[in-house]
């Protein structure tokens, strides 16, 4: 009887322990995964070239570090954005991904990522846009 308590005391920590591990394997996003989703989900109207490509969005190099809405070539910011305060980092990337009408009412940016993982490899492979 003991011999059961104990095999189940051990598959309960198992199974409490394997998510755990894959959250440590996950600690650093794949930049790779993260441009495929890019590529999919928003290059559509964020270019990611120093020129031409969509410009539905604001141009996506050199973003981790600037204000919010202070892309120069782009003239259609929403006055929510523009007004917002805000400095995109990972930390401000990762609330407004998770979804931007809710962290900026008025927002005229339309697509979220609400999976974690795809989010966090989306914002990775942005920080490596680079303006120079
Ligand atoms: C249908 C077009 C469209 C798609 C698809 C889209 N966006 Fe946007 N995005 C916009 C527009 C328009 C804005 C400007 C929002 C505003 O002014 O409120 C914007 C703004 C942003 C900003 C703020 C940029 C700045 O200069 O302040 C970020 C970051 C962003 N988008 C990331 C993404 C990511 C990541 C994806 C893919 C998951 C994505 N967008 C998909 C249209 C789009």
């Amino acid at each position: 009887m003991s011999g059961f308590r104990l095999f189940s005391v051990l598959v309960v920590a198992a199974a409490f322990m394997a998510p755990m591990l894959c959250v440590a394997a996950d600690s650093s996003p794949s930049i790779e995964n993260g441009k495929a989703t890019f590529n999919t989900m928003c290059n559509v109207c964020h270019s990611t070239q120093k020129t031409g490509g969509p410009n539905e969005g604001p141009n996506m190099l050199g973003l981790v570090g600037r204000p919010a809405g202070s892309q120069p070539d782009f003239g259609k910011y929403s006055p929510a954005l523009k007004a917002s305060g805000l400095t995109w980092t990972v930390e401000t990337l990762d609330k407004f991904l998770t979804s931007p009408m809710a962290m900026v009412p008025g927002t005229f940016m339309p697509m979220l990522i609400p999976d974690d993982v795809k989010r966090r490899e989306v914002i990775a492979y942005l920080a490596t846009l680079k303006k120079e």
